[in-house]
């Protein structure tokens, strides 16, 4: 049996170095001290407004939002946990009273859910069919890349011996995204999907990154090699990162406060090089002081994106209830919600203004991540965008191979002024000059609990031909 074809079966968690508890003097904290001032003046400020601060206190307390069942018994427990003494329990309150061990899951543990785009298997690749057919089956891969608000703005036109892939820019985010930046860095993601896909198929691509004239949606052209490899040429290293993908999937809650295994930020360097042709930096930020910094960032980014009306409209309109049946977007459960908080999500953020509980949130998330990862370019033009895309896929996929879980900060890199602050902030500067650095993509990495997949379109959608 070819190798990976086992990749629909639920595997069991990595055997690997089982995660250490952090010895209690080694753990940053709120609990005690200022720190636990601090929040809890942080929490008064929240409880202010009620509507906004019940769903941000949702998405702070509940580690176990991820299917969309037994909602209402959660939500009522949020707001137990949230009036037990006054001001709602931090994550990192919660990690303190012992929850870390329990509440790591392993994203491999549980199969894909059936019937879904997620539950795509090796097994059904069509091996004895024309290349053509085989093109399209290796986009079912493609489109479980992550995308910003899971837009999914990709389309793909599989021809006899190729495959183009498109920007869908009728799924831009213009607010958020006006130069089409993370739009880019989303098909990255799709594409490096695609090529591992089609590797661990026996196909050869070949990546013509060239700009088509007159056609400025084409980002990148796969030509087939028509002497194909064998089906188990793929290196070890990123056969693993292949049968990670129906695996992957965005984890928005605190991490555990137990370390990651040694050397896992160099493995997790070195999956993302070999996607990045040299052209994109990966800083691993693991010490404190560097990932407070980074909080207070992301922070002061969360306040100027929520001031914004504009800002606001674009993202609720991308969130959907629990129960919701679109293809695209982000339900509430991905962020931590049930069923009823789900429901009136958007017209809360649409109405009200959450940026100071959200900065507060996240400030808190980056600084009790064991692990921040940045990804940078050199350049800052559309090929560098879709590079650091095929480069974010391999670190995810690296990092879901490990068992570890995987989430986004990357406000600041929203944000012109907060950029340049996080270029300086890695040692570079953000200016056109030969010496600037362009931050990209804003990760943090960690043990977290149970999250579902998010819904995506199938392979048929996308595809023109
Ligand atoms: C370029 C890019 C930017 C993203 N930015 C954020 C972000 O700022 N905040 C966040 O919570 N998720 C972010 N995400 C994660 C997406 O929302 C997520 O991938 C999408 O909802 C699909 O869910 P999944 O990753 O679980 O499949 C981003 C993803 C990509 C590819």
């Amino acid at each position: 049996m070819p190798v990976g074809d086992s990749q629909n079966t639920p595997r069991p968690p990595a055997p690997a170095k089982a995660p250490k508890a952090k010895p209690p003097s080694e753990r940053q904290s709120a609990d005690t001290g200022p720190g636990k001032a601090k929040a809890k003046a942080k929490a008064k400020v929240r409880g202010r407004i009620v509507l906004p601060s019940l769903l941000s206190v949702t998405q702070r307390t509940t580690t176990e939002h991820s299917a969309p069942d037994q909602s209402s018994r959660r939500w009522s427990m949020d707001l137990d946990a949230a009036s037990s003494d006054g001001a709602p329990a931090t994550g990192h309150e919660a990690r303190s009273k012992g929850l870390d061990e329990r509440k790591i899951w392993d994203p491999r543990s549980e199969a894909p859910p059936a019937g879904t785009p997620w539950s795509v298997a090796a097994t059904s690749f069509p091996r004895a069919s024309p290349l053509e057919r085989k093109l399209s089956a290796c986009v079912r891969y493609a489109v479980l890349a992550p995308s910003s608000h899971n837009t999914q703005p990709w389309k793909f036109r599989v021809m006899a011996d190729r495959i183009v892939l498109l920007a869908d820019r009728t799924r831009a985010l213009p607010v958020c995204d006006p130069h089409d930046r993370e739009l880019t860095i989303s098909c990255g993601c799709a594409l490096q999907h695609l090529l591992l896909a089609m590797r661990r198929f026996g196909i050869r691509p070949r990546l013509s990154l060239r700009a088509v004239k007159g056609e400025p949606d084409v980002l990148a052209t796969v030509l087939a090699d028509a002497s194909p490899g064998r089906e188990e040429s793929l290196p070890t290293a990123e056969l693993r990162l292949f049968e990670a993908i129906p695996f992957r999937r965005t984890c928005r809650h605190p991490f555990a406060d137990v370390e990651l295994p040694g050397g896992f930020g160099e493995a997790v360097s070195a999956a993302g090089a070999l996607a990045g042709h040299g052209r994109v930096s990966i800083a691993i930020l693991g010490d404190r002081q560097s990932r407070e910094r980074v909080g207070n960032l992301v922070a002061e980014a969360d306040l100027v994106q929520f001031a914004d009306r504009r800002f606001r409209r674009e993202l609720a309109l991308w969130m959907h209830h629990n129960r919701s049946s679109k293809p695209d977007g982000m339900p509430g459960y991905a962020m931590g919600m049930g069923e009823l908080t789900s429901l009136v999500a958007p017209m809360v953020v649409r109405t009200f203004d959450m940026g100071r509980g959200r900065a507060a949130k996240d400030e808190e998330l980056a600084r009790h991540s064991p692990l921040l990862v940045v990804l940078s370019t050199r350049r800052d033009e559309p090929r560098d965008w879709l590079l650091t895309g095929m480069v974010l896929a391999n670190v995810l996929l690296r990092a879901t191979a490990d068992g570890v879980s995987a989430s986004y900060l990357n406000q600041p890199c929203e944000l012109e002024l907060m950029r340049e602050k996080l270029a300086r902030l890695l040692g570079g500067r953000a200016a056109d000059g030969a010496n600037g650095l362009w931050p990209q993509i804003v990760l943090r990495l960690g043990f977290g609990p149970r999250v579902a997949h998010t819904p995506r379109r199938t392979a048929e959608d996308v595809i023109e031909r």
